[in-house]
Formats: C-alpha cells, structure tokens, sequence
C-alpha cells in the first residue's frame, strides 16, 4: 500500500520523480562535463579545490532538494475521497480486526441526515453506508443493531490544551505557554509536539464525550505562540500499548514531511498583558517578523531559481557562488530554523489559527495578512465577531470562527459576547465552529457539543449546529478528507448517542476511534432512548412583543396553553393534564386549572396570552460568589475586590459584608433572568481562608439595594477550606484553615457576633472545600459542636464520602454535576457517565442533602441553570421535580432563607433547551421583571 495518505493531485509517483529531478539533472549535468572536458578535468577540478569541490556539489544537490520541500504545494486532495482510501493510523497488530457493522442508524454524516442506513468499516476506515431496507451480510462482521440511535463523526475540537498540560495540573507540567524573557511574545518556532504527554487523561475524558479528534496548540500569551498539532483523542493505541506521542497523532503514517502545520497566534489583550506593550506595540513586533521572513522566503525563492538554472547550464561560476560563502558566512540555501514556521504561513504550508476577540484586532490581522500575502484560517474565540460579520467576510480569505457558544464576560473583550452569535454569523454565511479551549474543568473538552446544543437554543439552525462540530472544523483545518464526516473513505471515527445530539445531556453510547470501541459494550445495550429533536429559543409571536406594557397597563391577565406545573406551595397546586391556564392578578396567580374555570377570573379577554407548551416553575436560586459584586473578572475596578488575606480571620470586626458591595445589575443578571434566576445568593470573594457574609439578592430589571433589590441581608457565614486558604499570614496551610475554624467556631458558643451566630447555628456556615479528607475534617467537626449548621460548597469529591456527609446530615451546594479531576485536591472527582457512575446518583443514593450551583466565576453560564440541573438529573435517572429543586427548593432549604414565591412562566419547557421566558414575576410585590422578547 506504500503512502496511502498523500495528496491525490500529487500523487506518490509524481511526487517521487519531483524529489528525484534534482538528482537527475546532477547526473545529466555531469554527464555533459564528462563529454565536454573529459574526465581529467573534474577530477582536476576536485582534486585542485580551486572552483568547485564535490563538497559543493553536494551542497547545491541538498539545497535542490530542500527547494523542493520548502516550495512544495500544501497537501491538497481530491473529493470525492476514494472508497478503498487506507487509514494510515491503522495497523495490523492494534488496528480495527474485524469489520463492524452498525444496522438501522440514523446518521449525520457531517454534512445531512440519512434515516436508516446500515454503515460499514473496517481496518479503520467507513466502507460502505447502504440503505437499511437492502439488509446487507457481511461476512465475519461484528452486527451491532442501533434502532434507529442517532451515529454522528467523531466530533472535532479546533482548539485544545489537554497533553501540552495534563489533568491533574502540576507546575511541572505546565507547558502551554512559552513565556520566558529570552524568547520574547514572538515564538512561532516552538512546537505544541514538543510538550505533548501521551498520558494526560482528560484525552480519555474528552473521547468520552465523543471528541475523537483535537487540535492541540500553544496557550495564548504569544503573539505568536508556536505550532500546533491534531491528535486522535486514543492513548497508546499503538502497537505496544505505550504512550507514545508520535501514536497520538492524527497523521501518524502520513511521511513528516507531507504533515499538515498549524500556527497559533494571539492579539488583544493576552500578549498585552504579558509583555506589557500596546497593541500598537505589538503590531510593530509582528510585522517587524513577517518582514524578516518575507525577505527569508524571497532569498531562498531567488537562491532555488538561480541554482536550478545553474544547474542546468553548468555555469560553474554561479553555481561556486550560490553554495560558496555568503557575506554573511552561510553557505547554500539561505534557511533559518527560527523562521521556518513564518516562512511556512508566507508560502501556504501553515495554517494560521489567531486567538483574536475584538472587530479592531481582527481587522488589524487581515491587514497584515494582505501585507504579508498570508491566508487567515480561522480567528479563535473571537467573541466580538457576530459585532462584524461582514468586514470579516470581506477579507474573502473564508475565515471560520471558532468560538464559544455562550463563555463569556470573563474579560473586556470577552464581555461583549452575545448568545445569539452562532445565529447571526451563520446567517451572514460565516462558517463557525465551537471549540473548547480544553486546559480545566470550566472549559472540559468532553462537554464540546453542549456548546453546539446551546448554540442551536439560541437560533443556530440543527445542521448548522451539528456540523460546527464536525465538518466546518475539519474542514478549516484542511483534514476533510479523513475526518468531520461520515462517508466511504473516512477515517473510522464514530459516535453512538444515547439521544439528539443538541438535547440536554446526550451522551455517547460508543464512541469509536479508528474503527475501534473506546467505551464499555454494554452501555449500547442498556439504553435505547433516542427522543425527538430540540427546539430553538423562538421570536415571540406578534402581539406578544408588547408583552410588559399590555400587562403593566392592566391588572389581569390570562395564559393559556399551559403543559406543566412545578409550583406547590405557597402557590396553588396545578390539576394533573395538559392544555391548563393560569390566571394573574396583579402579579398574584388568583387560578391554574382548566381554562374554563380560570378564564371566569379574568377581564377583559383581551389580555389571553395563548402559549404552544407553556410551563410554570417557581423562581429559581443560584449561588455565587461574584454576581454583583463583580462585573468583568479580569478588570478590578469592575469588583467590590477581593477579601484581604491580611485580615486576622479571628477577629469578627474583620468580617465582610457582601450586603455592602453588592451592585445588583450588569451582563450576568440578564443572563440569569432569561434563565429564569429570580434571586442569587453571593458571598464576598474570597482570597484566602475568609470569606464573609453573604446576601440575598434579586435579578430582576432596575432593582436597587433601596428598592428590593436585596431579599435578606445576612445568609450565611464563609470560609474557604482547600488548597485556596493557603499563603496568607494566618492560614499559611490547609491544616491551619481548620484550626482556625474549629476555634471560631468553639470559642465564640453564646456571643452577640457573626460569630455567635455561627456558633450558635442561627447562621449557616458555608465551607467552600471539594479534597475528601478536608471534607471529613468537616464532618469531624460537626460531629465534635452539632450546633453549626455546616453546609458546603464545591464538595467536588464529596460523592467518594457520601455515608458520612449523609450520617453527619451535612448539606451540600454541590459543583460538580459535570466536574472534572484538574487539580489535586479534586483528583478522585466523577467524571461521569458514560466512564463512571453520575456524581448526582451517588449523592442521592446515600441520601445527601444537596442542591446545585455552577463554580465560581461561573455568572456567564446563569441562563442554563436550569439545565445544568436536568442534565444532571438526567444523568442520575431523576425526576423533572427532582432537577427543578435541586436549583429552587434545595438552595433556600440548605441556605435558610425564604421560600420564593416568584414564579417563571415559559413557552417551552426550560428543562430541555430552547425555552424562552415568557414572564417572571417578583411574588413579594407582584411585580413583573422579565418579559419577552428576551435581552441575549
Ligand atoms: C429501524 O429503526 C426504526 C426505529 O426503531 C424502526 O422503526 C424500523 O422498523 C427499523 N428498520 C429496520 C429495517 O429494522
Ligand atoms: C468556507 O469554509 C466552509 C467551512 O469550512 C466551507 O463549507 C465552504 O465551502 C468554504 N467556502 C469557500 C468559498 O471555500
Ligand atoms: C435513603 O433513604 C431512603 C428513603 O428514606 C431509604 O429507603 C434508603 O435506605 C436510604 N439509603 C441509604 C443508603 O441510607
Ligand atoms: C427597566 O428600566 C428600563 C429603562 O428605564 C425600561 O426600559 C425597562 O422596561 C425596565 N424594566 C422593567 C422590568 O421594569
């Protein structure tokens, strides 16, 4: 089979007499010496070394050869991709055995769905896709029935950092960035290769989730930041079972140097902040480079013409000067191992992927890209883009973004990140592709096509969605011809899903790499549970666009049209069925039954707001420790600021008040409120072992702390027991975060302070902590003052001690429904199904208390608070009532606080994605604070 995988337009014979032409030519043009002058005379001419040595001769030759490489046409192929195309991956000691043969799938094939096809492959590559009806035989293969589950590509991730950084992080693994004073914010001549670990977990992880294949790049500190790399996400898949780098990459097989490269590259605010210049200042930088590779890239052009030409005429004098020493000493092909790369981007051999947010640091790039003559693959992150669509279009260079569907507001030019974006690129016909960003839990590559599903709820259309991640990727990159699709020819990657794609939770039932299974065999046969599509967030219908002011003008109003209920006390209790009503009253629900008997307590009738599947849920709860107490994470004078480690945490006179801090709007509030969030309790940002006194607040629309904006004052009392209470002065250790504690707690039994309080149990106490033995410390000391009324946060491995937590009836506010091992201290954290049992069943099994909330930092993410809770008990096998507490009732159970009576009325059920909110009423004065059409 020989080089399966070169390019089909220059294919391997050709391209083996384009390497051998410049041999051919020394031969011929020695021959015409020979005839010429006779032999005496190039022997002279050696044996002399006057001129022209067979050393220099050796040199041109190199030099020919290496023209060939450097000036080489990327590899291109040709489409359709042929059938009987080999997997260079495969192998016949660890390759894909036996064919497999997946009956009755409906399959995406990355670019359409095809109901009922029967699909085919073997020694790592797709066959055949045939109708289902036409009931093949294969011979020998392996039948795997699917009933019509949902097959998809493997998904493709054009931007991570697993194996250049490995789960758990450590320092010494840490090799993402180059960051050093010698090398400066200019290292394109590093590769990603070079700091791969072919053992970093979280590839097994992220297959899991059905990413098969990953670009792997350098981190974002650099202007540029190096080269990157794509592998399959399978360790030791080779021969020997090792971890062997060279067996992770996609192009293993393929010869070195018909390998496709990438270039990762950074504007904006990273290498800003890092090397302290402007963006002025770093544009000079770049160009500065660029310039020093052009001028590179056109003396080898000039060198490999001149010495072709030499060559062929025999001018012994140009030849003697082309490899003799140049001024500066370099003798032959003028080449430079630093500027490799940059040449390779000047001459199309390098795909540029440039970490690149706002419209004037992308169009700055375009510029220097049409200075340079450099082609844009793709602007990554690029959160501001949806902003310029078509100034990015105009480049003509068919830039794809390759962003994230709703992260976002971590930073200025993170802030303008809008929900809709995917919608609006797509429409302006930009090829978008979702990514993750893979370095820790916040951005796990696993959960890659939860941001497609997300995207989708915010309008992006179904095909669209699914092919961001597949096809556009692979596409982007240049791997089309093996991967993003499903077709005959491709490369083997595969996934089962348990359910649509883009619906809440799917999860892969086989995901196969290279024809071979990567998860357990009976998962395939315990589920069948394809459901039906997902919807989209929808435009509210005409009329219902004035939905506020129609209401706020009258008193009453009626909605009809209702599927379900979740409210139970202190609301009316819903009659079971479908087609309800709910009737309102000055913010007050005076009916929800059948319409006959709820529209008696309405008029006028014209305030009947008719919905499709309209639901009703109380208000939901989320905690943080940032919301309203800071607005850009990444900008201090956007934050109430940290809590001084400096503070002696014994003292109660040093205790903060987030009461005091709180701002209660900004970005994430919107969020919350299309979420259905109606109120969030914040706690002051710890820095260090002491936290403080959180508040109650609400997120509805213009609320100030003098108008309703804070619903309790005082909720709980925190402190940080983990890795994060180390370093100031009065809690050097975690050990010493305890002992503090503990003598908090015991010496102030009786006292009129917070601490008294705390003491006394008429406060909870809130221990941010997820390490399991620190969580026993925990339990220990509640066993030792059951007074206190512990509660704790994170708790990411609290499921590996849910018998004690249980037995000491600690309760959790718990972060960790899809949690990752990617420190220490959370090492034994459930990565969940389908590689371990749901973190959110082993707590409910051993009968914890707990409800649910996002990590810190996390207020971006607050409209899919009520997702995050079905997802996670969907995993669990839990009920619908079970997921909405878990985010409602559970929090103000745990926390203390009132129960709400807001009540949230959707079109759309806000369990699943693509429910919008139709209404959100403050039930403490009836006061409505959202309404559709809904802020993005
Ligand atoms: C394929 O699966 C679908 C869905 O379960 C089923 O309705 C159909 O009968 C199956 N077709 C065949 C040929 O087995
Ligand atoms: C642009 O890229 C997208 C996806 O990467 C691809 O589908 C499309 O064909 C490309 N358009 C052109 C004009 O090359
Ligand atoms: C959890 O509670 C249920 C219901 O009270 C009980 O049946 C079950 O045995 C408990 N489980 C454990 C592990 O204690
Ligand atoms: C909040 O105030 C803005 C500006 O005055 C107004 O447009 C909006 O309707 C108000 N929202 C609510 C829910 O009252």
């Amino acid at each position: 089979m020989g080089l399966p995988d070169l390019p089909v337009k220059l294919p391997h014979k050709a391209l083996r007499s384009r390497l051998l032409l410049p041999y051919l030519l020394l031969i011929a043009v020695a021959f015409l010496y020979w005839r010429a002058l006779g032999t005496h005379r190039i022997i002279d001419l050696i044996t002399s070394g006057s001129q022209l040595s067979q050393v220099d001769w050796n040199l041109l030759d190199a030099g020919l050869t290496r023209c060939a490489v450097l000036r080489a046409p990327p590899p291109q192929y040709t489409f359709p991709v042929s059938a009987d195309r080999e997997n260079p991956r495969w192998s016949s000691l660890s390759g894909q055995s036996k064919p497999v043969l997946l009956r009755n799938a409906t399959l995406f094939d990355g670019d359409s769905f095809q109901e009922s096809v029967d699909i085919l492959f073997e020694r790592g590559v797709v066959r055949k896709i045939t109708s289902t009806a036409s009931a093949q035989h294969i011979e020998g293969a392996i039948v795997q029935e699917l009933n019509g589950l949902i097959v998809t590509p493997g998904l493709v991730d054009m931007h991570s950092h697993h194996l250049v950084g490995s789960w758990p992080s450590f320092q010494a693994t840490d090799d993402i960035n180059e960051i050093h004073p010698s090398t400066g914010p200019l290292t394109p001549f590093v590769r990603a290769l070079d700091s791969i670990k072919a053992y970093d977990p979280a590839t097994t992880v992220i297959a899991s989730g059905g990413v098969t294949s990953s670009l792997i790049l350098p981190g974002s500190a650099n202007i540029m930041g190096g080269e990157a790399v794509i592998v399959k996400n399978f360790l030791k898949a080779g021969d020997h079972g090792e971890e062997n780098v060279e067996e992770l990459l996609l192009e293993h097989g393929v010869p070195k140097d018909r390998r496709r490269r990438y270039m990762k590259m950074a504007c904006g605010e990273n290498p800003r902040r890092v090397y302290g210049h402007t963006r002025m200042g770093n544009a000079w930088i770049l160009r500065e480079h660029l310039a020093r590779a052009k001028d590179l890239r056109d003396r080898q052009d000039t060198w490999c013409l001149s010495a072709a030409a030499a060559k062929e005429s025999g001018d012994l004098a140009a030849i003697s000067s082309l490899v003799g020493p140049g001024p500066d000493g370099h003798r032959g092909l003028p080449e430079e191992l630093e500027l490799d790369s940059t040449v390779g981007i000047l001459r199309g051999q390098v795909g540029v992927n440039i970490h690149c947010y706002e419209p004037e640091d992308m169009e700055d790039m375009i510029l220097h890209s049409e200075e340079f003559g450099f082609r844009i693959q793709a602007f990554h992150h690029s959160l501001s883009s949806w902003k310029v669509p078509e100034l990015i279009k105009a480049s003509g260079q068919n830039i794809t973004i390759a962003t994230f569907a709703d992260f976002g507001l971590y930073k200025v030019e993170g802030y303008e990140s809008n929900l809709q974006a995917g919608k609006i690129l797509h429409e302006h016909g930009i090829p978008v592709a979702y990514k993750s960003d893979h370095v820790g839990e916040g951005t796990n590559a696993k959960y890659l096509l939860s941001q497609a599903a997300t995207a989708h709820s915010f309008g992006l259309p179904e095909l669209a969605a699914l092919r961001s991640v597949t096809s556009v990727p692979a596409k982007s990159l240049g791997v089309d011809h093996r991967i993003g699709h499903v077709r005959p020819g491709y490369d083997a990657d595969l996934v089962i899903w348990d359910s649509h794609p883009l619906s809440v939770g799917a999860t892969p039932l086989q995901v196969y790499i290279d024809g071979r299974p990567t998860l357990s065999t009976e998962r395939l046969q315990s589920v069948n549970t394809y459901t039906g599509k997902p919807n989209m967030r929808l435009d509210p219908p005409k009329g219902v666009d004035q939905l506020c002011s129609r209401i706020k003008n009258s008193q009453n109003v009626l909605i009809t049209g209702i599927s379900k209920s979740y409210l139970d006390l202190p609301h009316p209790k819903a009659p079971s069925g479908e087609g309800l009503a709910i009737a309102i009253n000055s913010g007050k629900i005076t009916c929800l039954g059948k319409y006959d008997e709820c529209i008696s307590t309405t008029t006028p009738s014209s305030n009947v707001i008719a919905l499709q599947d309209g639901h009703v849920l109380p208000g939901l709860t989320a905690f943080s420790t940032t919301l309203g107490l800071v607005e850009i994470p990444s900008e201090k004078s956007t934050s109430d600021g940290p809590v001084s480690p400096k503070l002696d945490p014994l003292n109660p006179e040093n205790v903060v008040y987030a009461k005091y801090g709180v701002h209660p709007e900004g970005r994430a509030f919107d969020r919350a409120r299309i979420g259905g969030v109606t109120r969030a309790v914040t706690a002051p940002i710890p820095d260090g072992f002491l936290s403080g006194v959180s508040v109650g607040i609400k997120t509805g629309q213009n609320r100030s702390i003098l108008d309703g904006g804070i619903f309790q004052d005082d909720v709980a009392l925190h402190f940080v027991v983990s890795q994060e209470s180390k370093g100031s002065e009065d809690t050097p250790t975690v050990s010493t975060a305890i002992a503090q504690l503990r003598k908090i707690l015991f010496e102030n039994k009786g006292k009129d302070t917070i601490y008294g309080k705390a003491a006394n149990g008429e406060i909870p106490v809130v221990i941010h902590s997820q390490n399991k033995h620190d969580i026993l410390q925990l339990v220990k000391l509640k066993r030792d003052h059951g007074a206190v009324k512990i509660v704790i946060y994170g708790a990411s491995e609290a499921p590996s001690v849910a018998k004690e937590l249980a037995a000491a009836d600690i309760p959790l506010i718990f972060t960790a429904a899809h949690g990752a091992p990617d420190t220490w201290e959370k090492k034994d954290t459930l990565t969940g199904p389908p590689l371990t049992e749901s973190p959110i069943k082993v707590l409910s099994e051993a009968n914890v208390t707990f409800g649910l909330a996002f990590p810190p930092e996390s207020d971006w993410h607050l409209h899919s608070l009520g997702i995050e809770a079905s997802w996670a008990a969907k995993d669990a096998g839990l009920s619908s009532q079970t997921a909405v507490n878990l985010v409602s009732r559970n929090i103000e159970h745990i926390l203390d606080i009132p129960v709400s009576r807001d009540f949230v009325i959707y079109e759309g059920n806000p369990l699943e994605y693509g429910a919008n909110v139709v209404l959100s009423v403050d039930g403490d004065d009836g006061s409505i604070t959202t309404c559709w059409p809904e802020a993005q």
